[in-house]
């Protein structure tokens, strides 16, 4: 069990006993409620003893006020109201949810501006986000860390706000994408040992609960499906490879859906093109994009999103053995195509471009979004704080910027072009699996791009952003979900009617 957070929402009222967290506006304003909890005086010395002008994410900490029988106060700088945009509200959370001890709090939403619904659901969201924690693993109590908290504890929280009841009704929407965050930090965090093909495709075959149609191919349906690329990696393995195809139906009946497709290789040795043993742990993240699109479809059905979306990911392990493809081998790919596999260590492309051709296939898709750690290249393009958008549809790379802008999951168009194309041509085959030393995350999109038709297509280059990626006020986990907040607002935007 990782560590979350019980949220649940009251009127305001000024709570009496145990923490709790009020909200200082720019030039320390304090809401009506806050006075009602402490005297100025009182906050005006903590005020100054602390230096705090009440900007936004900073905190001041009240122990034990005087007359009153209440723990803690902690006072969290919301800053000028003008410039707190939605994405603000969830660091607000975030920062509140830091200061909140294993005892939870009571958090007074309330500004002398007010505090709309939308708001309080935002930070909200916040909270749940910062509370997560992957303590599955850990059997004994850590008493050095942040709060000494009990590991797979959960914290209880109630915000008290103007609207209670809106607030609530705007949370349920955004605590469902939440749960599909933190689903998706849940399967990267997962050790491989633990999470192979087989059980990943168990843990998204799970949404069937939630009204999502699942499909799970395994390697005979590929062999008969022609997925020679994928089956190439996989038969490396002794643990079996699967694809599972997720349907959620909220659209119009007969409309077109869309796609999201995810690399999920729950393990990646590099295979026989083996990589130096420095770091490889951290391979078992090499299904950050599968992980995104299963916390993605949970997050859509648990809201109830008014769109025909699939979900397809392919899950596979990628091991050298006395079976493993060679570097020089040949395969056929679904399409047709053939690939020289010149390292065995580029096989995300490989799994990848029978899904896209089989979605592309089958589905005939509105547009298609791929997301895979691909290429550690974009780590040197973008470093962590960017994922690598290769696009061959100027509005659906638009869309996907603005979300990032608006989720703070941000994305950066790199290039693609005939030039680049060229550089994966084969001797030997249709083309070759890796392009050489230079542009690597873009002779991989060049490569995917030969798979996607004429269809809207985008590739979304997680291997920076989906783990070891920064710690912010709203993520402290290895595995950040990123991708669930950033397609959940592109379809929540644009595809729902
Ligand atoms: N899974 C890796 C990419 C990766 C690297 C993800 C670092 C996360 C962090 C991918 O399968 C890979 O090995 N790519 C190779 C491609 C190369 C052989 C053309 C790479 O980036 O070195
Ligand atoms: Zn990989
Ligand atoms: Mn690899």
């Amino acid at each position: 069990m990782s560590r979350k957070a019980n949220i649940a929402f009251s009127k305001l009222a000024a709570p009496t006993k145990g923490t709790v967290v009020i909200l200082a506006g720019e030039d320390r304003q304090l809401g009506e409620l806050a006075l009602q909890i402490a005297p100025q005086a009182l906050y005006d010395r903590a005020f100054k003893a602390a230096d705090f002008s009440g900007k936004a994410m900073k905190t001041v900490e009240i122990l034990a006020p005087h007359d009153s029988d209440l723990d803690r106060i902690v006072v969290v700088g919301a800053g000028k109201r003008e410039a707190m945009k939605a994405h603000d509200w969830l660091r607000l959370g975030g920062t509140a949810m830091a200061k909140t001890g294993k005892g939870g709090a009571t958090v007074a939403l309330d500004l002398p501006s007010g505090v709309s619904a939308e708001d309080a659901a935002a930070f909200a969201q916040g909270m749940m986000l910062r509370a997560y924690e992957f303590d599955a693993y850990k059997t004994r109590k850590k008493d050095d860390d942040d709060n000494g908290e009990e590991t797979g504890k959960s914290v209880d929280v109630k915000i008290a706000v103007a609207d209670a009841s809106a607030a609530k009704k705007a949370f349920a929407a955004l605590e469902a994408v939440g749960e599909g965050v933190l689903l998706a930090r849940d399967l990267v965090n997962e050790p491989a040992n633990i999470l192979g093909p087989v059980e990943f495709a168990e843990r998204a075959s799970q949404m069937k609960s939630l009204g999502v149609e699942i499909e799970v191919l395994d390697a005979k349906d590929m062999k008969k499906l022609g997925m020679g690329a994928f089956l190439g990696v996989a038969q490396g393995s002794t643990r079996p490879p699967r694809i599972v195809v997720m349907k959620w139906n909220g659209g119009k009946k007969g409309e077109k859906p869309v796609a999201f497709i995810g690399k999920g290789v729950v393990f990646d040795t590099g295979g026989i093109s083996i990589k130096p043993s420095a770091g490889m742990e951290d391979m078992k993240g090499d299904m950050g994009g599968a992980a995104a699109v299963t916390g993605l479809m949970h997050a859509l059905a648990a809201r109830k999103a008014k769109a025909n979306v699939i979900g397809i990911i392919g899950l596979v392990e990628n091991m050298p053995d006395a079976d493993a493809q060679r570097p020089g081998d040949i395969v056929t790919s679904m399409s047709g195509q053939t690939i020289e596999v010149i390292n065995t260590d580029a096989e995300g492309r490989l799994i990848l471009c029978d899904m896209l051709w089989y979605c592309n296939d089958r589905f005939k898709p509105a547009f298609m979004v791929n997301l895979a750690t691909l290429t550690g290249a974009i780590l040197v393009a973008l470093g962590h704080h960017h994922a690598g958008l290769f696009s061959n549809d100027d509005t659906l790379a638009g869309r996907l910027s603005a979300a990032g802008d608006v989720t703070e999951e941000k994305v950066w168009r790199m290039p693609l072009g005939k030039e680049y194309d060229k550089m994966i041509d084969s001797k030997f085959a249709d083309m070759k699996n890796t392009g050489g030393r230079f542009a690597g995350s873009i002779t991989a999109a060049q490569f995917l791009k030969r798979f996607v038709g004429e269809t809207p297509w985008a590739h979304l280059d997680v291997a920076g952003t989906a783990m070891s990626s920064p710690q912010t006020e709203i993520n402290r986990s290895w595995g950040s979900g990123f991708g669930v907040r950033l397609l959940d607002e592109l379809v929540r935007g644009h595809y729902e009617k």
